[in-house]
């Protein structure tokens, strides 16, 4: 019985470290993103559809925290409001470029 209570929490602890956005949801992310227009400035800075943002050489998100920082930081730039769950699923949508573990 100790066991299997140790092989589900190993499996659980291994489930949280594979999900940097627990809660997010990647179709519900890029509905936000839409709808915040979060591409407006990145566009004016990089041209294209924006998204080359996320994917320059010097890119500077390295883990889900300064993914969540950095929401914050283009929120207020652009005066929107993000809940704690907006930022979850913004982040589940944008790791697809990332793959942060
Ligand atoms: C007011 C303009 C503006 C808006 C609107 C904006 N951003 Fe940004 N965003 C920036 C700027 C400027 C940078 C580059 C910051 C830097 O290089 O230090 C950036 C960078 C980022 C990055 C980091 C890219 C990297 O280097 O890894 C992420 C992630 C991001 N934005 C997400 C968002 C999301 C999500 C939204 C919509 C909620 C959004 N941004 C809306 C201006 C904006």
């Amino acid at each position: 019985m100790r066991l299997v209570t140790a092989l589900t929490l190993l499996a659980l602890a291994g489930a949280a470290a594979a999900e940097p956005f627990p809660g997010g949801n990647a179709e519900t992310g890029k509905k936000l993103f839409e709808q915040n227009k979060c591409s407006s400035c990145h566009i004016q800075m990089l041209g294209g559809d924006g998204s080359g943002i996320f994917t320059r050489a010097n890119r500077k998100v390295k883990s889900p925290q300064q993914m969540l920082t950095q929401m914050d930081a283009c929120a207020a730039a652009a005066g929107i409001n993000l809940s704690a769950s907006d930022k979850q699923h913004l982040g589940a949508y944008l790791n697809r470029y990332y793959n942060l573990k």
